[in-house]
C-alpha cells in the first residue's frame, strides 16, 4: 500500500525525521525555513498530513488556503495559539499537540530561571567573565533565598504541579491560581487563590504557566506586578504574550521586582531590548523543552497521533475546534 503523504514543515530532532521516513511518503525542510502564509499552503500540496512547530502560524487565511488533501495538522508543541484550530475545524482539518511530554523539562527550566534570577547569577557570570571579580567577600551579590518564601505558580496544570514538587523540596510554600481548585490529591496542601490577584499579592516568587489566551494578554500588567510583594522575582516559561514587557522593565529599574527570568516573549524571536542591559534580568531562547528526550518524545507523540488517525481510529489530542 502507497504510503500517506507527510508534510515535515521542520528539521526536527533525526529520530523524529528517521521515523517520518520510514513510515510516511515526506517532504523535508533541510534548510529548516519557516514556512509561513502562502508558502506554507504550498509545501502542503498534494499532502494528507502537516507536522509543524509553535513558529509556523496557521490562520484562518493559511487554514482556508490548505489544500483539501490535508486532513491532519499536528503542532509538535503543547501550546496552539499559533493554530485558529475553529478555522481548521471548518475545513474538516483534525489539529492537535503534543500535552505531558514536555512537563518536567520545562519545570526544570522554570526551576533554573527561579534560581538564576534570585541568586543574581547574571551579575555573577559577568562580573567573572569581564574579570572584574576580586575575590569574595561577606556582602557580594546577596540574593534572595527560595527556601522559607512563597511561590505562587499562575496556572496550576502538568507543568505548574511539576515545578510544586522542585520547589517544596528546597522548602517553598506553594500558592496558586487556576480557574478551579484542583482536588486535595493534585494540590498537596497548596493553597488555592480564586483569582490571580489575591495570587499576586502573597507571590515573593512568581511563576507563570498559565495559556495564552484573550483572558490571559498581559495579565501581568503595570497594575498588577504593583501586587507583588516588594523585591518579588518572577518567572515565565509559558508565553511572553502573557507578560506586559514595559511594565515588567520599569519594575525592574525599580527593583519593586528584584529579578526576573524569562524563557518565552512577546513577538519571538525579537526580545525586548530593554531586558538586556538589566543586571537583574536572566534571559533564555524559548528552551523550556529542549532536551533531546524531551523533543523526541514530542515528535513521536505528533507521529503516534497521526499514525493512529490514518489507522481509523480517534486522535488522542485531537483539539476542539
Ligand atoms: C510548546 O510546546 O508550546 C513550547 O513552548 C514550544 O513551542
Amino acid at each position: 500500500m502507497a504510503k500517506m503523504k507527510l508534510l515535515v514543515a521542520r528539521k526536527f530532532p533525526d529520530d523524529v525525521l528517521a521515523r517520518c521516513g520510514r513510515d510516511y511518503d515526506c517532504r523535508f525542510n533541510p534548510e529548516d525555513h519557516t514556512w509561513q502564509g502562502a508558502e506554507l499552503c504550498k509545501m502542503a500540496a498534494g499532502m494528507d498530513a502537516v507536522l509543524l512547530s509553535s513558529r509556523n502560524k496557521v490562520s484562518a487565511e493559511v487554514a482556508a488556503g490548505m489544500p483539501d488533501s490535508v486532513k491532519i495538522i499536528a503542532t509538535f508543541s503543547v501550546g496552539y495559539e499559533h493554530i485558529d484550530v475553529p478555522a481548521c475545524a471548518q475545513r474538516g482539518i483534525i489539529v492537535t499537540n503534543t500535552p505531558d511530554v514536555l512537563t518536567e523539562a520545562t519545570a526544570d527550566v522554570a526551576l533554573l530561571l527561579l534560581l538564576v534570577a534570585s541568586r543574581r547569577a547574571k551579575e555573577g557570570l559577568n562580573m567573572v567573565v569581564k574579570g572584574e571579580w576580586r575575590g569574595w567577600t561577606p556582602t557580594q551579590l546577596l540574593g534572595r533565598q527560595a527556601g522559607g518564601h512563597v511561590l505562587g505558580i499562575l496556572g496550576m496544570g502538568r507543568i505548574g504541579r511539576s515545578l510544586a514538587h522542585r520547589a517544596r523540596a528546597l522548602g517553598m510554600e506553594i500558592h496558586y491560581h487556576n480557574r478551579r481548585p484542583l482536588t486535595d490529591d493534585l494540590a498537596e496542601g497548596a493553597t488555592y487563590h480564586k483569582d490571580a490577584e489575591s495570587l499576586l499579592k502573597v507571590s515573593e516568587f512568581l511563576s507563570i504557566h498559565c495559556e495564552l489566551t484573550p483572558e490571559t494578554d498581559k495579565l501581568l500588567d503595570a497594575k498588577r506586578i504593583a501586587m507583588l510583594p516588594a523585591g518579588a522575582v518572577v518567572v515565565n516559561t509559558a508565553r511572553g504574550g502573557i507578560v506586559d514587557d514595559e511594565a515588567m522593565i520599569a519594575a525592574l529599574k525599580s527593583g519593586h521586582i528584584a529579578a526576573v527570568g524569562l524563557d518565552v516573549f512577546n513577538n519571538e524571536p525579537k526580545v525586548h531590548p530593554g531586558y538586556f542591559d538589566l543586571p537583574n534580568a536572566f534571559v533564555l531562547p524559548h528552551i523550556g523543552s529542549a532536551t533531546i528526550e524531551t523533543r523526541n518524545a514530542m515528535g513521536y507523540r505528533a507521529l503516534d497521533i497521526i499514525d493512529a488517525y490514518f489507522a481509523g481510529r480517534k486522535p488522542k489530542d485531537a483539539l476542539a475546534g
